[in-house]
């Protein structure tokens, strides 16, 4: 372990490692390649086991070593990196090395806000104000919130952070006249859903959610701290109270890298009536 706390294999070597933290154990990583399989696959599978071993922010060893460790080209060793870089599973960090990524933190279909996400977690939300005004309800908002055109509505834009990193951009618009004094209310590091709760006895109930895959604007990359271009989730919520009435249109970009989407499926009638071609 170096006193930074990184782990790296130049200090524990490559069949030293803790095996209690590993699927396999540190002796079962391969001395040499089987020939009869594709290289670059074998080298994915030992990589993956020393993502495993090391844990999240343990840094791999370099390419010259994986390359000299198991004889194979550089470029072989690339491939493999770059293949568990694309699936999330490995950083790479300009001059520094490439890293173990930390897990992502996953969105349930539960109706839940960005604080209780992080905190599932345990990692602490924050917010950090980017901008608020009072702005006329546009035709296209004034449907789905149910109000009218030019109805004042607020519009809050913060960035999300869990434990000070940036994890996504949102921004929320809700009507004026449902949550008087919104305008000035001070939401920063504030969980909004608390806010409604707390301040205007309002509790989220239902919310209709889509989500698409999106790429980065250079400002919103600049703003999440990532490289313009990389692939975000855009969510686009319109959440309801318990009548049924409309209270906030949300659109968040969430990084691809530091977040997942998890959904549960039931296999409806419907679905297995087609399967069994009735
Ligand atoms: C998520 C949702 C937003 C919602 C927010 C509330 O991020 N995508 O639609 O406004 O949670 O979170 P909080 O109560 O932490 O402000």
């Amino acid at each position: 372990m170096l006193g930074n706390g990184v782990r790296t294999l130049d200090t524990v070597g490559l069949d030293q490692l803790p095996s209690a933290t590993m699927i396999r154990p540190a002796h079962e990583f391969p001395d040499a390649l089987d020939e009869h399989r594709p290289k670059g696959a074998q080298l994915e599978e030992i990589l993956e086991g020393l993502v495993v071993g090391l844990g999240p922010g343990g840094r791999l060893p370099s390419e010259r070593q994986l390359a000299e460790r198991y004889g194979v080209a550089r470029m072989t060793v690339r491939g493999a990196v770059e293949s568990l870089i694309t699936g999330g599973l490995l950083y790479r960090s300009h001059g520094q090395g490439t890293f173990v990524a930390q897990p992502r933190i996953v969105q349930s279909e539960a109706l839940t806000s960005f604080t209780e996400d992080m905190r599932r977690r345990g990692l602490k939300a924050g917010a950090v104000p980017l901008g608020r005004e009072v702005v006329p309800a546009s035709p296209l908002l004034s449907g789905p919130l149910q109000i009218t055109v030019g109805a004042p509505v607020v519009r809050i834009e913060r960035i999300r952070t869990a434990d000070s990193e940036p994890i996504a951009t949102e921004v929320a618009q809700l009507p004026l006249e449902r949550f008087p004094g919104l305008d000035v209310f001070d939401l920063s590091d504030t969980s909004l859903y608390d806010a409604l709760r707390r301040e205007w006895g309002v509790e989220v109930h239902h919310a209709d959610q889509r989500v698409q895959a999106v790429v980065l604007r250079s400002e919103e990359a600049e703003l999440l701290r990532v490289e313009a271009g990389q692939a975000a989730f855009e969510f686009v919520r319109l959440t309801f109270d318990a009548s049924g009435v409309p209270i906030e249109h949300v659109r968040s970009l969430y990084r691809s890298d530091r977040y997942q989407v998890r959904t549960h499926l039931h296999r409806s009638v419907f679905s297995a009536e087609v399967a069994a071609g009735e």
